[in-house]
C-alpha cells in the first residue's frame, strides 16, 4: 500500500497510479510460473480455503492455462459485483488504495514472482493479488466490505488511526479464517496465496485462533516477515459487514486510550478456538 505521493506515479503512470496490464507482453515462462503456483493451490485449497473464494475462482474461470487478462476477469467480475481490478507498478500510496477500493476497484500489481520465489516474495505480486483477492470479491457481502473499507480508510487517515484500520484488514482481507459447518475455512488472500500458510494456518499447533472482535483486532499488531502468530476466525461475513458498518469515531477515540495487546496474548475474555503453542514463532525467534 505504502508509495510516496508527494512524487507522484511513476513514468508511464496515470495519475491514478493505473497502467496497462498489457497481457500480450507476458512470456511464456511467465505464464507457466502461474500455472505451477494455481495447481498447487487449487489442489490443496478444497477443504481449506471458504466456499466464496472456491466459487469465485470458479466464477471468474480463473484456470490454470496462464495468467489471466484482465479485461476478460473484469467483465466477469463487474457483472457480479460491480468491481474491476486495475493493474499499478506496485505498491500504491494509502490514499491512493483506499480511493481505489471506495469506487469498487481493486489495485493489483502486473508483475509475477520468479520461479525461484515460488513461496517468498516481499511485494505482493499479480499471482498474491488476483488469485488471492479477486474470487472473494466475487462475493457480494464481502465487495461491499472492501467498498466501505477504502472510504473507511481514507477517513482512519483524517483521524490519525490508519495503523489501527489496517490491523483489521491485515487480520480479515489477508489472513482471515471463518467457522462454517465443515470447521475453520481460510478466506484471507495472504493464506490462499501461500502454499505453506494454507496449511499452517488451519493445521499447525503454534498459533493462536481467536474468535473475532471489531475492537480486540485492531488492538493487535501483525507480523509481516513470516506466518502469523494469531489468526482471528469469523463467523460470517455478513458479521464483518455489520461490524464495521457502524461510526468508527467513537472506537478510535476508545483505541486511543487503550494499550496494544501482545501478539501471542489470549486475553480471559477472547473465544478460544486453539491456544497456540507458539512453537514455531520461538523457534524462529531463536
Ligand atoms: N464504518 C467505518 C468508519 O466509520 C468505515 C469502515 C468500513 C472501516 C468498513 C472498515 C471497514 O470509519
Ligand atoms: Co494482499
Amino acid at each position: 500500500m505504502t508509495a510516496d505521493l508527494a512524487s507522484g506515479p511513476p513514468e508511464g503512470a496515470r495519475p491514478d497510479w493505473t497502467i496497462d496490464q498489457d497481457w500480450a507482453s507476458y512470456t511464456p515462462e511467465e505464464h507457466q510460473v502461474w500455472v505451477t503456483l494455481y495447481e498447487r493451490q487449487s489442489a490443496l485449497l478444497p477443504g481449506r480455503a471458504c466456499e466464496p473464494f472456491l466459487n469465485g475462482l470458479r466464477a471468474l474461470d480463473l484456470h490454470g492455462e496462464g495468467i489471466p487478462d484482465f479485461r476478460e476477469m473484469n467483465r466477469k467480475l463487474d457483472a457480479l459485483t460491480g468491481w474491476t481490478v486495475v493493474a499499478v507498478p506496485g505498491l500504491v500510496p494509502d490514499e491512493v488504495f483506499f480511493d481505489h477500493l471506495a469506487n469498487r476497484r481493486f489495485p493489483a500489481g502486473r508483475f509475477i514472482r520468479r520461479p525461484e520465489q515460488l513461496d517468498y516474495l516481499e511485494e505482493p505480486d499479480i499471482f498474491h493479488d488476483v488469485f488471492g483477492h479477486v474470487p472473494m470479491l466475487t462475493d457480494p457481502t464481502f465487495a461491499d466490505y472492501m467498498k466501505a473499507y477504502g472510504e473507511g480508510g481514507l477517513r482512519a487517515m483524517r483521524l490519525g488511526r490508519l495503523h489501527n484500520l489496517a490491523r483489521l484488514y491485515w487480520y480479515t482481507v489477508e489472513f482471515g479464517l471463518m467457522q462454517t459447518p465443515e470447521g475453520l475455512r481460510i478466506y484471507g488472500a495472504g493464506i490462499v496465496s501461500s502454499h505453506g500458510e494454507s496449511e499452517f494456518s488451519l493445521q499447525d499447533p503454534s498459533p493462536n485462533r481467536l474468535g473475532f472482535d471489531l475492537v480486540r483486532v485492531m488492538r493487535t499488531p501483525y507480523r509481516i516477515d513470516d506466518y502469523q502468530q494469531v489468526y482471528f476466525v469469523l463467523p460470517s461475513l455478513q458479521r464483518l459487514l455489520d461490524d464495521t458498518l457502524q461510526d468508527f469515531a467513537p472506537i478510535y477515540a476508545e483505541l486511543a486510550r487503550l494499550p496494544d495487546i501482545a501478539i501471542d496474548e489470549v486475553l480471559a475474555e477472547d473465544e478460544v478456538f486453539t491456544r497456540g503453542t507458539q512453537a514455531y514463532a520461538k523457534a524462529r525467534a531463536a
